[in-house]
């Protein structure tokens, strides 16, 4: 689908990587809808970009209502919201874990089931973007909900995809590896060996704007040997916790407070 002049709604607008997509699609001609829970942030972002704010949060029935009203009406939906760090295990409550589901899953699936019904009414052409993480292919340890959630919505995207094949309206999910300078992980603490390379939130701009161009089942952002460790874990977990294990991964922990 060509982005120019099309209305896009995009969740999570006032994070680092939501920024990053907004300026991109703006670019491009987009006509953006942006949302999230923090106000300045989006105003700010919205002045930079001629958008319109639609300020919601999506663990409110009442905010996720409006996500879910303002997704039957644009051509584009990204749903881009998310949040990351997991509480230890003994501070687990079924309040976290609703958070979890509510920002990760549960919203993203109610916007593009909206999504699709609208579309399919009207016979309109259309494009749903997820953004997932490699999170949603490989487990590691400290992530177990965010782990849940992206696994989740990495199968809720591919089988989407295939029941809207025929109605013309492309479903793509996008998978960033670590990503520098901006976002959730850029200001978890988190300390990775030099070796492990990563991409900017300028990468995953450009790759949402050619997956609404070009509709993959999925894109990477993320280097080849990411993608293949991804892989890998995916084909054989025994062995990747091994690894993982020898690697110290359980020691790189998020030190951030939960938000
Ligand atoms: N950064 C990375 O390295 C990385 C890697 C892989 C995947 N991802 C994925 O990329 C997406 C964007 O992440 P990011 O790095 O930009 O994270 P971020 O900077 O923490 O931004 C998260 C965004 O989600 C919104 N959000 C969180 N809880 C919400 C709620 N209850 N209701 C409405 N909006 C809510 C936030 O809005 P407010 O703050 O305004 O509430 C914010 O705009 C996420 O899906 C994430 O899983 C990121």
């Amino acid at each position: 689908m060509n982005i120019y002049g099309r209305n896009v709604l995009l969740t999570g607008a006032s994070g680092g990587l939501g920024q990053a997509i907004a300026k991109e699609l703006h670019q491009r001609g987009a006509r953006l809808t942006l949302t999230g829970r923090r106000v300045e942030e989006l105003e700010a972002l919205a002045e930079q970009t001629q958008a319109q704010v639609l300020v919601a949060d999506l663990c409110d029935p009442a905010g996720l209502e409006q996500l879910v009203e303002a997704s039957r009406d644009c051509d584009v939906l990204i749903a881009n919201a998310g949040m990351g760090s997991d509480v230890a295990i003994a501070e687990m409550t079924a309040q976290e874990v609703d958070r979890s589901i509510d920002v990760n899953l549960r919203g993203p699936i109610l916007m593009a089931t909206a999504f699709a019904q609208a579309h399919m009414e009207r016979q309109a052409s259309g494009q749903i973007v997820f953004i997932g993480s490699l999170s949603g292919v490989i487990a590691t340890p400290n992530t177990r909900m965010y782990n849940a959630t992206k696994f989740g919505l990495r199968g809720f995207s591919l089988s989407l995809r295939e029941d809207l094949s025929s109605a013309g309206i492309g479903v793509s999910i996008v998978e960033p590896g670590f990503i520098s300078e901006a976002g959730m992980f850029a200001t978890s603490g988190i300390e990775l060996p030099a070796a492990v390379r990563k991409k900017t939130p300028a990468d995953v701009g450009r790759c949402v704007a050619k997956t609404i161009e070009s509709n993959p089942a999925e894109a990477f952002v993320a280097p080849i040997e990411l993608r293949l460790a991804a892989t890998l874990g995916s084909l054989a977990p025994g062995l990747s916790s091994m690894i993982q294990r020898r690697a110290g991964t359980a020691d790189m922990t998020d030190t951030r407070s939960n938000s």
